[in-house]
Formats: structure tokens, sequence, C-alpha cells
């Protein structure tokens, strides 16, 4: 996508330097500023302090954090340990440990010599499938907004949605807000209601950012707002992004998606969650009850980071004596769900997967 005229990606090789180069998302929408990663232990520590985040996007830094470790030292047990570091920074998102299933098992079998330019090779292909698949969402997920959402509407459409699942979130072009992209491309008439999203407030910062330096209409509302605004049918359709997706259909997203999912279902509005099938983790039979929910430090809870004059500050909200607990994402049941947005196309139900 483009921030003021130049295309970027989230993540990418820098080929003069051969490291990896990230969007440091920490202090976004108030600086845009790039940093380089030098080394697998590197890629873990920006992973878990979440300069990157996002399912899609830390698929690819582990990818590419297993790329580092190679050109640090190829021997496979370096490389396997590197991989482990990667694999316990953040639980939820499946698309980390599916990176890492993809390259282990290929360089256990290339020779010692072979192993930096196979890695190098496999990052960039798990990349690019990650920003051709949310492409491709954007693409059917735009088709059905205008087929099953707008249609017969001659009026402004109202989308709903929480977290980032924006091109941020991924390489490029996103998972919920692609087929917004796709949709205000095309000339339709999308305005977007942007839930905060606390604790980290990913959508007041990130999805606020991206959909305004595309040019989208865009409103921003304190978490509790969406069911209000769809009791007053206010909101055509909530679309949200996946950490993981269950065998059974349920989700894994930031924490507050259920809620949004049970009033979209009281009101009749769709709820649609859209992801590249990577993931997909037909492991987990049962969502609400086996997918690993990331616990985050509850200061992320007490305070809130905003800016004023010109730095960025922090506040604490809470007495001092006050304890916070942190989810950091929550499960909605698959019966809540009215279609799955994937690069393989529509489902109503998540069987068309299987
Ligand atoms: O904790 P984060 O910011 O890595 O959480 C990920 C998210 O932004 C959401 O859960 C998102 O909707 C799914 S990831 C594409």
């Amino acid at each position: 996508m483009q921030v003021d005229n130049k295309d970027y990606r989230t993540i990418w090789y820098n080929a003069d330097t051969k490291n990896i180069e990230v969007i440091d998302q920490r202090v976004l929408p108030f600086k845009f500023e790039i940093v380089e990663v030098k080394s697998a232990t590197e890629m873990s520590k920006i992973i878990l302090e979440m300069y990157v985040r996002g399912a899609g996007l830390i698929g690819a830094a582990a990818a590419w954090g297993i790329y580092l470790a190679a050109k640090e030292n190829s021997d496979i047990s370096f490389i396997e340990k590197s991989a482990k570091e990667l694999s316990e920074t953040r639980p939820t998102a499946v698309n980390l440990q599916a990176a890492i299933d993809v390259m282990i098992p290929e360089l256990r079998i290339a020779a010692k010599e072979d192993r930096l330019e196979l890695a190098k090779n496999l990052a960039q292909q798990i990349s690019d499938n990650d920003a051709n698949s949310c492409k491709r969402i954007g693409e059917l997920g735009y088709n059905y907004i205008e087929n099953k959402i707008a249609k017969g509407k001659k009026r402004r459409i109202n989308i709903l949605t929480h977290c980032n699942a924006g091109w941020l979130a991924f390489v490029d072009y996103g998972s919920a807000l692609a087929p917004i992209y796709e949709a205000y491309n095309n000339g339709m008439d999308i305005h977007v209601y942007v839930d905060e999203t606390r604790p980290r407030n990913q959508g007041a910062r990130l999805t606020a950012w991206e959909l305004g330096k595309h040019g989208i209409p865009h409103t921003l509302i304190a978490d509790n707002v969406g069911g209000h605004l769809m009791q007053h049918g206010m909101v055509d359709m909530v679309i949200v992004g996946a950490d993981r997706v269950a065998n059974n259909g349920d989700v894994a997203n930031k924490i507050g998606t259920y809620l949004k999912a049970l009033a979209a279902y009281d009101n009749n509005v769709p709820f649609v969650v859209a992801f590249p099938t990577t993931t997909f983790d037909a492991n987990i039979k049962n969502g609400v009850k086996d997918i690993p929910i990331e616990m985050r430090d509850g200061d992320e809870v007490l305070y809130m980071n905003g800016i004023s004059e010109k730095e960025e500050e922090s506040f604490r909200i809470a007495p001092e004596f006050t304890q916070a607990v942190n989810y950091g994402f929550d499960v909605t049941p698959s019966r809540l769900i009215s279609a799955y947005f994937t690069e393989k196309g529509i489902f109503e139900s998540v069987e068309g997967l299987l």
C-alpha cells in the first residue's frame, strides 16, 4: 500500500544490507519509522514487543527470523533453536507456527551450504503468498459487499471493524480491510466505524491511520458503542480479521470481537470474518475450548498512551492499588458467523475449507 505516495509493505528484505526492515507499529500514527532487524534474536524481540503484529505479519516476521538465523549460523541445530524462540513469542496467531512448520522441514533436508539461500527464498514466498492471498480476499470480499450488502441500497454503506486487520496486520492489503479498500477503489460510497480496541488501541492508532491515508471515510468509536449503532440500523455489516480459525469454525480474534458478534447476531447484521487460509488450524477441533489465548501485561490496561505536545506519553488510568488482567484475544463461536472470506472463496460455513 502507499504511504505518502510511496509503496510499502510492512516487512521486506534489503538487498544492500541483507537484513530485514519493518515499519515500527508501536509509534504509529504519531511517527512513521523503519527499523532494521539483523538477527533472529532481534526478530523475536520485535514480535514480542509488537513492533510488528497481526497474524499474517507475525507469520512473515517469523519466516524472515529463520532466514536471519541461517545467515548467522547455518547449522540446523542453531536454526531450530532460533525457530523455537520465535515460536514462543506470541501463542494465538497460528500463522507464526505455520511459517516455521513450512520452513524447518525443508531446511533440515537441505545441504548446509544451501540453507541460507533456501531460507531467503522460502521467507520471500511466505511473504508474497500472504500479500497475494489478501489481495484476493479483497476482490472476493468486494463482490460479496456489492451483491449481498449494498444491493438495492442507494446510500452510503456502513461497516464496523474491530482492531486492525488491515495491511499493517499482514505483508500487504490486509484481510478485513482489503474488501473495503477494493470497494472504495471501485467507487462505492463506504464508511467505516472503527472500534478503538482497548487496551492497545490498534483500531484508534492503526486502522484509523490506514483508512485515513487511503482517503476512506471513517469514524472512531469507543469499544462499547457498536451494539447501540447496530440497534439503530447504523451498521450494514461487521467485518473482522482472525488470528486462528478452528476446525469447527470458531474464530480467535482480538479481545472484544465476541461481544460484537453477539450484538450483530441479535440485530441481524451480517458478521463476517476475513483471513488467509494460513490462519486456519485444522488441528484445533473446538476453538472456544482449545485455542490458546495470549495473556499480556496488565500494565497495558492500567495505562494509556497518547500524544501531548509533540511526544507520546503514557498515563495511568486506575488507582495505584488496582491490578488488571489482560486477555489478548477471545473466541467467537461459529454459530454467530455469517461468512468466512478467504483467498479460496467465500464460505457460509468453514466446511468449505475442509
Ligand atoms: O495483538 P495483535 O495486534 O497482533 O492482534 C492481531 C489483530 O490485530 C487482530 O486480532 C486482527 O483482527 C487479526 S490479525 C489479522
